[in-house]
């Protein structure tokens, strides 16, 4: 098995029916991750040691999800230069999914985290690709067919609903 260039981190155990769309989506182009919990308030001294030896251990890219006082991707964020790509989840402990949002998406001037939607984990999984497909040929085919297919369905439905009898007007 190839070594992990993606690394997926969630607070909790509750955190992966959400994260885990982030590690199909890989799995789907191929794209070798790893996904384990690291707490940032559970366990703090795994945080440290998770960011510091992310980059000497071949990770380019993490995501990294947690719910309501959602520290751990602005502080694996503050400990190493790899762009973070940071889940907000709705966790059974948030109020309505806005604490885990603005903890994670309102960092300070100098440590940024690309954040994505509340629950966002299958598009932080395309970032992730996106950001290894701007040097890598291969991962970008990939990404460009997946966009195909996008735009494929889309027309697909347009097709759908004016068989209903729905139609543009021009
Ligand atoms: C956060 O607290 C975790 O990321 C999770 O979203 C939330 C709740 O954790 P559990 O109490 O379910 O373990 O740190």
């Amino acid at each position: 098995m190839s070594r992990p260039v993606v690394g997926i981190i969630m607070g909790s155990q509750s955190d992966l029916p959400i994260m885990k769309e982030a590690a199909e989506f890989l799995d789907e182009l191929k794209i070798p991750f790893e996904l384990t919990i690291v707490s940032a308030h559970r366990t703090p001294q795994r945080m440290v040691e998770y960011s510091v030896q992310a980059r000497k251990r071949g990770l380019k890219v993490i995501i990294a999800g947690a719910g309501g006082a959602a520290h751990l991707p602005g502080m694996i964020a503050s400990m190493t230069s790899l762009p973070i790509i940071g889940v907000p989840i709705k966790s059974s402990n948030s109020i309505d999914g806005w604490d885990s949002v603005l903890s994670i998406l309102q960092m300070p001037a100098g440590v940024p985290v690309a954040t994505v939607a509340l629950n966002g984990a299958k598009n932080a999984g395309i970032l992730a690709a996106q950001i290894l497909g701007s040097s890598n040929k291969v991962i970008a085919r990939k990404l460009d067919k997946y966009k195909l297919g996008l735009k494929r369905k889309v027309e697909q439905s347009d097709r759908n609903i004016a068989r209903k009898g729905w139609k543009m007007a021009v």
